[in-house]
């Protein structure tokens, strides 16, 4: 018998098999005693012969003193490659007892050449190309992410659009002026707003202050736009800050950049009005950022702006189809299957959908089961601020229909849909 073809598990499991069935059939004398088998071979009692020999890889015999042969041993093919023989077959002039199945990463008859993932470049934007077994992968410059650094992580979160709502800013304190009458508060720290009292500033007495947003789920920062204010014809301002986020809201963590020891300290603002951008590179993936002011001018007074996108990123290829651009007649209430959606450029609501796409988005309509299974979304309540709804969970589908269900004046429409390729 010989059980050297068997890979190294199936040896196992029948040399488990042929202990159970024999130990107890045969009480007499252990044939084992003493190891016939050569080469490693296993001994085990055996139940027509007095033992069995089971042969590790590349033996075989009654006692594993034969030398397999064949064309895959050993082993022909380099970097795991799995060998498979073939049999004699002719092919030119050329004799193929075997070939190799190479791994992921690996080509050549033997798989012995690496293939160098990097070689068609498929980093754009200054992507940095490290090449991986089978794969490469991309080191993306801020504000650039996706595979293949394809995609600008550049829109504004909201703080100066109105999309990040009051109740997501808070700060260690607020400076209170005019004898109390000017409430310096977090909410108010919106990049260009205008005003008497138009800033977050901290409180004088504050010696660790800071501004935090909640964005409410994770998302990918790529930088801050930073502005101060002027109050009482004084310019007040942040000229050094540094940057904490968070998860959690629990646990925070100091920005640094990679390979610094140090917190990193973000160059701020040198006046009352103009704007200082910094990016974040590497983009900063949290739920809370918390601008911590470093050097103040005066007072620590903020407007700001947050760049990032959601971590499904947008989904670019899209083609919209619609029902009846600039139709003057009222869309009934009730809207059938076959109702189409109405967009035109001209569209003054804003409503943001986020949804998850896996497929290819060639046409844009609704899914109207979707939809009505699930609920109405709230949409816009004036003509500019942005209103996000997350689908929870996301769902596939490779057409997303919009059906509105109550407008103000005549139905316009922005959005834009977020998703991911996965
Ligand atoms: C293997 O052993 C058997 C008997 O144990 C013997 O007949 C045979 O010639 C041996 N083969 C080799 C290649 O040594
Ligand atoms: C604030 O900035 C504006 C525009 O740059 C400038 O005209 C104004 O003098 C500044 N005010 C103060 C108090 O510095
Ligand atoms: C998407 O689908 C269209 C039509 O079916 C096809 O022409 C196009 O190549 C597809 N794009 C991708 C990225 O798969």
């Amino acid at each position: 018998i010989s059980l050297s073809f068997f890979s190294r598990s199936n040896s196992v499991r029948l040399l488990m098999t042929l202990y159970l069935t024999v130990a107890s059939a045969l009480p007499a004398g252990d044939p084992c005693e003493v190891n016939m088998c050569s080469n490693g071979g296993t001994c085990v009692p055996g139940t027509g012969t007095p033992f069995i020999c089971i042969c590790p890889d590349g033996f075989s015999g009654d006692t594993c003193n034969e030398t397999e042969t064949g064309p895959c041993i050993p082993n022909p093919c380099q970097n795991d490659g799995v060998c498979e023989a073939t049999g004699h077959s002719r092919r030119g002039d050329v004799f193929n007892e075997y070939v190799c199945k190479c791994q992921p990463g690996y080509e050549g008859v033997h798989c012995q050449t690496n293939v160098n993932d990097c070689a068609g470049q498929p980093c754009e934007n200054g992507g940095v190309c490290r090449d991986l077994d089978g794969d490469f992968k991309c080191h993306c410059p801020s504000p650039f992410v996706g595979k293949h650094c394809q995609l600008r992580c550049i829109s504004l979160l909201g703080m100066e659009g109105g999309g990040i709502a009051e109740s997501q800013i808070s700060a260690s304190s607020v400076r209170y002026s005019l004898l109390g009458l000017q409430r310096w508060g977090p909410e108010l720290a919106r990049l260009h707003k205008k005003g008497l009292v138009n800033a977050w500033s901290a409180a004088a007495h504050d010696k660790n202050p800071w501004i935090q947003i909640n964005m409410q789920r994770k998302m990918r920062l790529t930088g801050i736009v930073t502005q101060g204010a002027s109050r009482m014809g004084s310019a007040e301002f942040i000229k050094a800050f540094k940057v904490a986020s968070s998860l959690d809201g629990k646990t925070y963590t100091m920005y640094r950049t990679e390979g610094q020891r140090k917190d990193h300290v973000f160059v701020g603002n040198v006046d009352n009005d103009s704007t200082k951008t910094n990016l974040f590179d590497p983009p900063i993936i949290a739920q809370y950022i918390r601008i911590v002011p470093v050097v103040c001018r005066k007072a620590c007074t903020l407007r700001m702006e947050l760049v990032g996108c959601e971590l499904n990123g947008k989904l670019t290829q899209m083609l919209l189809s619609v029902s009846s651009p600039h139709q003057k007649k009222k869309i009934k209430r009730t809207l059938l299957i076959s109702d189409k959606l109405f967009i035109h450029e001209e569209f003054l609501l804003a409503t943001t959908l986020i949804y998850c796409s896996s497929m290819n988005m060639s046409v844009l309509i609704i899914k109207l089961q979707v939809l009505l299974t699930r609920s109405i979304f709230p949409g816009n309540s004036d003509n500019n601020v942005h209103k996000k709804n997350i689908f929870e969970p996301a769902f596939y589908s490779r057409y997303v229909r919009i059906l509105p269900w109550e407008w103000h004046e005549r139905i316009t429409l922005r959005m834009e849909l977020l998703g991911c390729d996965e």
